[in-house]
Parts: structure tokens; C-alpha cells; sequence
């Protein structure tokens, strides 16, 4: 399972970076991003609280 960002929707808000940062991150342009790498079960639940918690719902996980 990894995580995506549909960056076009992202507003910046920052829930995912604070709550999971070993997954998200800002790029150059201040848009969420997601590590292009399979999340840790041991940090899968921050992951889906990330995705739950984005005020835009641009976050998905598969
Ligand atoms: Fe953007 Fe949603 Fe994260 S708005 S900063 S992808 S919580």
C-alpha cells in the first residue's frame, strides 16, 4: 500500500505532513506529496488518519 496526493486539490493545509511526516511532505510549491514507497504497517494508522483527516479528501491509499 502507498499513498497519493492529488496535488491539483491540495490547499496546503498541512494535517498530513503533521500527522504523518514520514509519509508527506511539501515540495517546492507548498503541495502535499506522499513518499513513493510502500507505508510501514507500524505507521499505517497515522497514514489513513492523514488521508481521513484532509479537509479535501485529495489523499488516497491502495
Ligand atoms: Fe494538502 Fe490535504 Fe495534506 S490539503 S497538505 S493533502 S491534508
Amino acid at each position: 500500500m502507498k499513498a497519493y496526493v492529488d496535488q491539483s486539490g491540495c490547499i496546503s493545509c498541512a494535517l498530513c505532513v503533521d500527522t504523518c511526516p514520514a509519509i508527506f511532505h511539501f515540495n517546492s510549491e507548498a503541495k502535499a506529496e506522499a513518499v513513493d514507497e510502500k507505508i510501514p504497517s507500524s505507521i499505517m494508522d497515522l497514514a489513513e488518519r492523514a488521508r481521513d483527516g484532509c479537509p479535501v479528501q485529495v489523499i488516497s491509499i491502495h
